[in-house]
């Protein structure tokens, strides 16, 4: 396939000598197996280099260019089905919602939907975006702190299923705009699970939903509106389950309700040394702790996608200062990953065509700011100019919160699946880049 002309699109053409056909006809030694942080299915292959979804990444990399975002199509279907067989297997009142801002794509959306999940949506771009992806209108919900009047209306219109509402200032839009709506209402639990202030949600002092003091409010105030149930969400990045339970308990206390959102926040891997809990155990504990006779739901987003994604990246530069630190500089950065510089959050990146190595280095982008860095302190097979630099587990929030800071045109996404890859979305263009400008 060819790649749209943006300049910035570098594509390894030149192949350096241990990525090119030498290698490909001399085995290398069996390296370790890419870690649990990598799509599922991926390998090594005889070349010593990174596949994923049955495609070799420095293909890939020389196909579309780099930076790209890579996914492996039976990863987000895998975590799908784990999600619906760990509830089938113990309940037939469930809901599995993808929280679709994890990766508002209408690909991922159409794998997950047609593997029967329902959707989560917290804005109006989000709602359009699940539309096109073939979400029926019903299975859709609805949540944001703060949705406007527009989007309101424009769920309404598209027949949403549930509405999750947030306030006392919604109810009565609500009211206003779709009466007869059926809604869940959010409550904050007051349960502060471990995990980055930033996206933890669940404690009293949050922007989000009817602190449980309110609730009883809220709940009279639903007039003609249809409360069918309580949501809410603790957090992200969650490992321990008991914070699960106790929400279970809490909500439950609250009164009896058709349904229960018990939220999203399943945590995944970044580096190979964490282990999250496996998604039976999750599903195990959301079950356990709410009553008979109720649907209990829950919205993973990272947990399908996270690691279903890797971004490839060139090695540009390369700066030893001697005695104090290697910076390998790739073609991307914070705009195609705020992660590390919001939440200081860790991840682990390889040489794509030779794994393992011994060498420090840290891993910089291209932006011009000093904290755009994307891995500190990592052991790299000597990287040089012209490799491919694989970073796995940057499925969930990577293209969702990418910008064109520094006017960096958006890498492109491609799915690969039993070795064919397609491109679902293009690099974008300088001309992309003025293409809303009207002067
Ligand atoms: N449901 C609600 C109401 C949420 O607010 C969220 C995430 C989820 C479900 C899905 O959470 P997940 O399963 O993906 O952890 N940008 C941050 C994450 C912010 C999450 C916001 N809400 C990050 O990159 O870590």
């Amino acid at each position: 396939m060819a790649r749209p002309p943006t300049p910035e699109a570098a594509a390894p053409a030149e192949p350096t000598a241990h990525a090119g056909d030498e290698a490909a006809s001399t085995p290398r030694p069996p390296a370790a197996p890419p870690s649990h942080v990598y799509p599922i299915g991926s390998r090594l292959n005889a070349a010593g280099r990174l596949e994923v979804g049955g495609c070799d990444v420095v293909e890939l990399a020389r196909e579309f260019g780099t930076p790209a975002y890579v996914y492996a199509e039976e990863h987000i279907r895998a975590r799908a089905r784990a999600y619906r067989d760990a509830f089938a297997l113990r309940s037939d009142r469930f809901d599995v919602l993808y929280a679709s801002k994890a990766f508002p794509h209408p690909a991922a959306n159409r794998i997950l939907s047609a593997e029967g999940l329902s959707c989560d949506v917290a804005s109006g771009g989000e709602l359009y975006m699940a539309l096109r992806g073939g979400f029926v209108p019903e299975r859709i919900y609805l949540h944001g702190n703060n949705k406007s009047e527009a989007e309101l209306a424009y769920a309404a219109e598209q027949g949403v299923g549930h509405i999750v509402v947030d306030s006392f200032d919604e109810l009565e839009r609500l009211e206003r705009i779709a009466p007869g709506q059926a809604i869940l209402l959010r409550v904050t639990p007051g349960i502060e699970p471990a995990t980055h202030a930033y996206i933890s949600t669940g404690q009293e002092d949050s922007k989000f939903g009817f602190g449980l003091d309110e609730l009883p409010r809220a709940i009279e105030r639903c007039g003609r509106i249809e409360l069918r149930g309580l949501h809410a969400h603790i957090g992200s990045q969650v490992f321990d389950l008991e914070s699960y339970a106790k929400l279970a308990e809490v909500l439950t206390a609250m009164g009896d309700f058709p349904l229960l959102n018990l939220g999203g926040g399943l945590a995944i891997a970044y580096t190979s040394d964490q282990q999250p809990p496996s998604v039976d155990d999750y599903v195990e504990t959301l079950l356990a702790g709410a009553p008979d006779g109720v649907t209990v739901l829950c919205e993973p987003g990272r947990s399908l996608v996270g690691n279903a994604g890797v971004t490839l990246y060139t090695v540009g530069t390369v700066k030893e200062i001697p005695g104090v630190r290697t910076y390998v500089a790739v073609d991307g950065g914070m705009s195609d990953n705020p992660r590390p510089m919001l939440y200081g959050a860790r991840y682990e990146a390889e040489v794509a065509d030779r794994f393992g190595g011994e060498r420090l280095c840290t891993v910089a982008g291209k932006h011009c700011e000093s904290g755009d860095i994307l891995v500190s302190d990592i052991l790299l097979d000597d990287p040089r100019p012209g490799d491919v630099l694989v970073m796995p587990a940057t499925g969930a929030y990577g293209h969702a919160m990418a910008s064109n800071y520094n006017a960096l045109p958006r890498p492109p996404i491609v799915f690969c699946r039993d070795g064919d890859a397609r491109l679902v979305t293009r690099r974008e263009t300088y001309e992309d880049l003025a293409l809303r400008d009207l002067v």
